[in-house]
């Protein structure tokens, strides 16, 4: 906890008054928000592109206000958590289920920052079981193809039925071992029919926010 309340508040350096600001989802960003809320109450002006209900729900809470899409012409920067993250910066998302969402405003975003407690750094992706948002049709058979390219797929269950994102979609968590090579593993998974997107991020992150050897650090790119 306070590891991710250190990571998430050190993110706030990065935003300047009139900025619009893509706003993660998950437990270390949550900090993030907050100290940002606290900003806006003091006078910062800038707008918030929430990246799942959750976070639009805190946002609103918070009175950071929000903008939609067709309101703006850019990110100019957004931070987000990460589930897992590799010494390149890449990255698994979505233990939240927040991943689609997450991956199109990380790549509106002119700078994307991601804070992450020590536990997220690995060496290699693959020990978190990767998030993969599929459409809800046939994704049995979704599931079969995720299984050929050597995953163990999983549906995510929510009080024993499918979770399901904002998007209405299904997630699938799949286990792929070591991911030695993560930017093809993310576009095999998006060639297979039904599949939205997965949680792998592959150099879109510009800096990490961690905790390294007991020292908050900024990784860059
Ligand atoms: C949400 O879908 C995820 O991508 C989160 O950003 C990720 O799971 C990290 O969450 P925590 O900060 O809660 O660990």
């Amino acid at each position: 906890m306070i590891e991710k309340k250190e990571v998430g508040e050190k993110a706030v350096e990065y935003v300047k008054d009139g900025m619009v600001v893509g706003l993660g989802t998950g437990s270390t960003v949550y900090y993030f928000i907050s100290k940002l809320g606290q900003l806006v109450q003091q006078g910062l002006s800038i707008k918030g592109v929430p990246t799942s209900k959750h976070t639009e729900k805190l946002a609103i809470e918070l009175g950071i206000p929000l903008v939609s899409f067709n309101e703006i012409e850019q990110i100019d920067v957004a931070i987000d958590g990460a589930d897992e993250v590799d010494p390149d910066l890449n990255l698994i998302k979505g233990g939240g289920g927040a991943l689609l969402r997450e991956k199109i405003i990380a790549k509106a975003a002119k700078t994307f920052i991601i804070v992450a407690d020590s536990h997220k750094n690995v060496d290699t992706l693959g020990t978190f079981p990767l998030p993969i948002e599929v459409v809800p049709y046939g994704f049995e058979m979704t599931v079969k193809h995720i299984r050929e390219i050597g995953g163990s797929p999983m549906l995510r269950q929510k009080d024993g039925l499918p979770f399901l994102t904002d998007n209405g979609n299904y997630v699938i968590d799949s286990r792929f071992q070591e991911i030695k090579h993560p930017k093809e593993l993310e576009k095999n998974l998006n060639l297979i029919p039904g599949v939205v997107d997965n949680g792998l991020f592959v150099g879109l992150a510009d800096a990490v926010i961690t905790i390294m050897d007991k020292k908050l650090v900024t990784k860059v790119r």
